[in-house]
C-alpha cells in the first residue's frame, strides 16, 4: 500500500485553498434524492467518500455527470432500486443518510446497516426511532434495516435524546417530503446541518427555526422538490488543519476560501495558545508564536470544540509548553492516534476518555499507522515537526476526507510525499 513520508523541521508559507465540506456534500447530494430533477452541485471536495456516495445513487439507478473532480450533476429521476447494499455502505457509514430521502420518496427501502468503525460503535438507533414515530415500520434483518412506510411517513415531534447530526440530517429529509409539520427538538446545530437546511429551502421546503436546537420542517407531502444549482460551503475541518499545521510548525501562512464563522472554536483555542489571525473576507492568516501555550480541551457538539479537531489539537499539544488535557465526549475510542504520536516520541497518557499530554522536547520520525481519517491528520502534524523521516501507512483513510494533502501541504513547502506500494 501507499504510505506517505514526511521529513520534520521545514517551516511553512505562502496560502492554501480550501475545499468544499465534506460533511456538507454528504447529506446534500442524499438530499437530491428527493428531486426527479437534474441537480448541479458545485465546489464538491476532491476525496473518495464523495466519490462513494455518489456512486452508490448510480448504483441505485440515478443518472451522475461529472464536469470535473469538484462539480457534479445527479439525477434522481431514473432511480429504480432502493437496496443501499452492504458493499458501498460498509465502506462509508454516512451512506446510512439515504435511508430517510429513499423512505421519503418511495415509501420503503432496504439499507445495510452501517456497522461501527475506529472511533466508536456509532448506533443508528436514534435514526429508527425517529422514523418509526413518523410512521414508518422497521426491522432489522440480515445485517440491513427494512423501512416501509407505504402511505408516506407523517409529520412528528421527535426530541432526540442526544444530540445527532446524522439523525437531524435524516430527519431533516424524511420530514421534507412527510405529511404534515415534523419538529426536531434537540437538533444539531452543525454548520453542515444548517446548508441541508438551506438547501432543502431553496428547493420548496419551508423550515422554520434554521440554526437553533429546534427545527420545524413543514412537509410538502411527496411532492418531489426542485433544487437550484448548489455550492458547498468551505470544509472547517480541513481548515482547521491546515492553521494547525501553521501552528505546529510556527509558521505563517494564509487560508484562502474558508468561512471564519465556522472555525470560531478551533481559532479561539488558537488564540489562547498564544496564535494571532487577520481575517479578510474568506481569508485566514495564523501568525503562531515561538512557544504554544498548553490549554485544555473538552469536545463537545457545534458550536462547542469539535471532535474531528481533537486529533490535530492532540499533535499540537504534544509541542505546547506544560500540560494539556483532553477530554473526548462524543466518541468512546477516538484516542487511537495516541500510540501512534508516542511512537514518534510524545508524552501521552490515556485514562477513559481523557488524554494527559505533557510537552516532548523533540519528535523523532518512524513509520506510523493511521486509524481513521483525523487521526491520520494529526500523524501528518506531528512529522512535519519531528527530526528525520516519519512514514505514514494506511493512507486510505487520508483519502476519504482531506483533498490532495500531500499537495496541498507541499505547496506550502512542507517536505511530504507519496510512495507508491511498489517502490521501496
Ligand atoms: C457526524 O457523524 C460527522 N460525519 C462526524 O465526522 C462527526 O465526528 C460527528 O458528526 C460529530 O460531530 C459526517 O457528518 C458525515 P452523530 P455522525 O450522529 O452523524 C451517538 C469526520 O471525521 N449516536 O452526531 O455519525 C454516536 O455514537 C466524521 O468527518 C447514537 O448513540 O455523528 C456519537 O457518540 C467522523 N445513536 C454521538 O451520538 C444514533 O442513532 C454523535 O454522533 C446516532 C448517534
Amino acid at each position: 500500500m501507499d504510505y506517505l513520508t514526511i521529513e520534520g523541521g521545514y517551516k511553512l508559507s505562502g496560502s492554501v485553498r480550501i475545499g468544499g465540506s465534506k460533511n456538507a456534500s454528504l447529506p446534500i447530494i442524499a438530499s437530491t434524492i428527493l428531486s426527479q430533477e437534474k441537480v448541479t452541485l458545485t465546489n464538491l471536495p476532491d476525496v473518495v467518500d464523495i466519490k462513494t456516495l455518489i456512486k452508490l445513487l448510480g448504483m441505485l439507478g440515478a443518472n451522475v455527470e461529472y464536469h470535473n473532480s469538484y462539480s457534479a450533476t445527479i439525477n434522481n429521476g431514473s432511480i429504480n432500486s432502493t437496496t443501499a447494499v452492504y458493499e458501498i455502505v460498509s465502506q462509508m457509514r454516512a451512506s446510512i443518510l439515504v435511508l430517510g430521502p429513499l423512505l421519503a420518496r418511495f415509501g420503503e427501502c432496504k439499507v445495510s446497516l452501517p456497522g461501527g468503525c475506529a472511533i466508536g460503535q456509532r448506533p443508528i438507533n436514534l435514526h429508527l426511532k425517529a422514523l418509526e414515530k413518523m410512521g414508518a415500520e422497521i426491522s432489522i434483518e440480515d445485517g440491513y434495516v427494512h423501512a416501509k412506510a407505504p402511505n408516506g411517513l407523517n409529520g412528528a415531534k421527535i426530541i432526540f435524546d442526544k444530540i445527532t447530526v446524522g439523525g437531524t440530517e435524516n430527519i431533516l429529509m424524511a420530514g421534507a417530503l412527510a405529511r404534515g409539520v415534523t419538529t426536531i427538538i434537540n437538533s444539531a446545530k452543525e454548520p453542515e446541518v444548517i446548508q441541508l437546511c438551506e438547501v432543502l429551502v431553496s428547493a420548496g421546503v419551508r423550515i422554520d427555526g434554521i440554526g437553533s436546537s429546534e427545527l420545524t420542517i413543514y412537509g410538502t407531502n411527496r411532492k418531489t422538490l426542485s433544487f437550484p444549482d448548489i455550492a458547498i460551503i468551505p470544509d472547517r475541518i480541513e481548515a482547521g488543519t491546515y492553521l494547525c499545521a501553521g501552528a505546529i510548525t510556527k509558521s505563517k501562512i494564509t487560508l484562502n476560501c474558508v468561512n471564519a464563522t465556522h472555525l470560531r472554536a478551533s481559532i479561539d483555542k488558537l488564540e489562547s495558545m498564544g496564535c494571532e489571525f487577520d481575517i479578510i473576507d474568506d481569508n485566514i492568516t495564523i501568525n503562531p508564536p515561538n512557544e504554544l501555550k498548553s490549554i485544555n480541551f473538552i469536545t463537545t457538539e457545534y458550536p462547542g470544540f469539535p471532535t474531528d479537531m481533537q486529533a490535530q489539537f492532540m499533535a499540537l499539544s504534544i509541542v505546547s509548553d506544560g500540560e494539556t488535557i483532553i477530554e473526548e465526549r462524543l466518541f468512546e475510542n477516538r484516542f487511537m492516534h495516541v500510540s501512534e504520536l508516542n511512537r514518534l516520541g510524545a508524552d501521552i497518557c490515556l485514562k477513559g476518555n481523557i488524554a494527559s499530554i505533557h510537552k516532548a522536547d523533540e519528535l523523532n520520525g518512524a513509520d506510523v499507522m493511521a486509524t481513521d481519517l483525523r487521526a491520520s491528520s494529526a500523524l501528518i502534524l506531528a512529522g512535519l515537526i519531528a527530526n528525520g523521516k516519519t512514514n505514514v501507512h494506511r493512507i486510505y483513510h487520508l483519502e476519504r476526507g482531506y483533498e490532495d494533502l500531500e499537495g496541498k501541504l507541499s505547496g506550502l513547502g512542507a517536505k511530504i510525499e507519496r510512495v507508491k506500494a511498489n517502490k521501496k
